[in-house]
């Protein structure tokens, strides 16, 4: 478990206290039924009229596509993603089944996301997103169908030791934890009206 629980202002679940984002990843392999877990936990997302417009694409450390996934990260992320146990695609598609747009596929694609998260959290893995990346790679490597993009990646491992990490990305990974105040983004009945 992570000594960087958030520290909140209200109670909310420990689970979503103890998670956070490291870049300090272990690449101990994620068995496969875990794995499992972590996307049915992103199956079960709710979704505007249930279209479901999320997909994945997984790849873990040691498989001979592994290499050719971290070529889709942007060279900030490269160094620390590299060390995760798996890495894995977000994608979106963006029509509904009747063809037309759908304007809500990427709010579920983030919600799928965020149960994925927790769900890994609550194996003892740790999930960090990642919008630093190419797309444009990705479409040219993966072949997805039409009105399908790469939205973001991210990475999934154990927690690994901050001191393993460049003195830079150390520091960012023991920094204190901080968020907005409510105040400043939640309203009652309009907006700037305080709660
Ligand atoms: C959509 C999205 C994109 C992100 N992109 C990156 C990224 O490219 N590189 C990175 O190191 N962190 C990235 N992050 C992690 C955020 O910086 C992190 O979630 C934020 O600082 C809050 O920290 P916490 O998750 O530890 O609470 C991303 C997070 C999200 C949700």
């Amino acid at each position: 478990m992570s000594n960087r629980k958030a520290p909140v202002d209200h109670p909310i679940l420990p689970l979503m206290q103890e998670r956070w984002s490291p870049r300090a990843l272990t690449n101990t392999a994620i068995p496969a039924n875990k794995l499992l877990t972590l996307l049915e936990a992103a199956r079960w997302t709710p979704s505007a009229s249930n279209i479901q417009p999320w997909g994945f694409i997984i790849d873990e450390a040691g498989s001979a596509s592994f290499e050719q996934t971290l070529t889709y990260l942007k060279p900030g992320n490269l160094p620390w993603a590299r060390n995760a146990a798996l890495l894995g695609i977000a994608l979106v598609n963006e029509n509904r089944p009747d063809g037309t747009r759908n304007p809500h596929a990427e709010y579920d694609v983030g919600q799928a996301v965020a149960f994925l998260t927790l769900q890994a959290q609550q194996e003892g893995l740790y999930v960090h997103q990642m919008a630093g990346f190419l797309p444009e790679k990705v479409h040219e490597h993966v072949g997805l169908p039409e009105g399908w993009r790469a939205l973001t990646m991210f990475a999934i491992g154990g927690l690994g030791d901050a001191a393993s990490l460049p003195e830079e990305m150390a520091q960012r990974e023991t920094a204190p934890r901080v968020r907005k105040p409510l105040a400043e983004f939640c309203f009652r009945a309009a907006w700037g009206k305080a709660l």
